[in-house]
């Protein structure tokens, strides 16, 4: 039994001004084909999995039902967070979901905003990581490394598992970039992915282990839920009393169980505009153009127009993003700080 766990409840700040707390990245459509999220769930097909279960903040639930509904899949289990504590109590949720039910499945957890353009490489190590599973192994996916990501866990591969797999030596999640530096000369990290695949007891035993604070406050949310026809809603003063952590500190950076299965697949975190761009189809210039834009000596940028007509001149490396109610031009190597501009607004009008 494969049971995916859809973590959709992230704030995808650093895709301002499109990607907004109404609507976050993963529910938008990026690409041109379909959202983030509908394209995670898509890429299960073919998959022997169970229902998906998806957790989700409770404002997005009528986004994750609609966008389950027009891909026409079976009703998955929705659950909603009144507030987000990170991804450790949100997985800690399906786990119990499944194991106060009687059940010990494996949980296939997918972030929903990822970009995987090879799928039969993602499915084919995701069989791979099943296996590793049932042996009670938390099992991750590695990816080579590109550059010295400072927002990205880092694996250092161990010993060789049979029959594919390597134990995982250590897990250290976003290192300052020397530190990154030097894993990625020394060719035995992998980029953590953020997918993982585990027995729903083997995440349990290991939250309680240690973190049982966050593993006491879901089950007792959880315990204290309320279901109707489409959502499982947690307690939300009991929620609200749960430490919030990602798995990666939570579990990942201390387990000894850990196992890592190579993922080469194209896989890319769609987490800023560059990396949008990265990841799209370029003109002869190397401009990524969506809507209304004229460019001419323009190239490398990305142009988003919505509403009006953009016009782009003798620049370069941009990101401008034009909206109903606003414009942002931005270097792309100030794209990663795109996130504080929420902040820079706060009481301006
Ligand atoms: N339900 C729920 N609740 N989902 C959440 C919450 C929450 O409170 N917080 C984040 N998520 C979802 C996000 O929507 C995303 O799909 C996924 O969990 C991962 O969260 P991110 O916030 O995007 O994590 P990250 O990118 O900083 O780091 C993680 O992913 C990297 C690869 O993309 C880590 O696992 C890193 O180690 C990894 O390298
Ligand atoms: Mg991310």
């Amino acid at each position: 039994m494969l049971v995916p766990v859809i973590l959709a409840g992230g704030s995808g700040t650093r895709l301002w001004p499109v990607s907004r707390e109404a609507r976050p990245k993963q529910f938008l459509n990026l690409e041109g084909t379909s959202t983030l999220f509908q394209q995670t769930l898509l890429r299960l097909e073919g998959l022997a999995t169970e229902r998906p279960v998806i957790i989700c903040n409770e404002d997005h639930r009528f986004l994750v039902a609609e966008q389950v509904r027009t891909l026409g899949l079976e009703h998955p289990s929705i659950l909603l967070e009144p507030l987000g504590r990170n991804t450790a109590p949100a997985i800690a949720l399906a786990a119990l979901q499944a194991v106060l039910s009687g059940d010990d499945p494996l949980l296939l957890v997918l972030a929903a905003d990822h970009h995987i353009p090879d799928v039969a490489a993602f499915r084919e190590a995701i069989l791979q990581a099943q296996e590793l599973a049932l042996g009670n192994n938390l099992v991750t996916f590695g990816v080579l490394p590109g550059y010295p990501a400072t927002g990205y866990g880092y694996i250092h591969r161990g010993a060789a598992l049979e029959p594919f797999g390597f134990a995982l030596e250590a897990f250290v999640e976003k290192p300052d970039h020397a530190t990154a530096q030097g894993y990625v000369d020394s060719g035995e990290y992998y980029w953590n992915s953020g997918m993982f695949v585990f027995k729903a007891s083997a995440y349990l035993a290991a939250l309680g282990e240690f973190s049982p604070d966050i593993l006491q406050a879901c089950r007792r949310a959880f315990e204290e839920r309320r279901a109707d026809r489409d959502f499982i809603w947690l307690n939300a003063t009991l929620f609200g009393q749960c430490p919030g952590n990602s798995i990666d500190y939570a579990v990942m950076e201390k387990t000894r169980n850990g196992a890592v299965v190579p993922l080469d697949a194209g896989w890319n975190d769609i987490g800023s505009w560059s990396a949008l761009w990265d990841v799209l189809e370029k003109d002869s210039c190397g401009n990524v153009c969506t809507g209304n834009v004229i460019t001419a000596d323009t190239k490398n940028s990305l142009i988003r127009a919505e509403k009006n007509l953009v016009v782009a001149l003798g620049v370069e490396d941009l990101i401008i993003v034009e909206t109903e109610n606003e414009v942002m031009v931005v270097h792309k190597e100030s794209a990663q700080a795109v996130k504080e501009i929420p902040a820079l607004l706060e009481g301006w009008q």
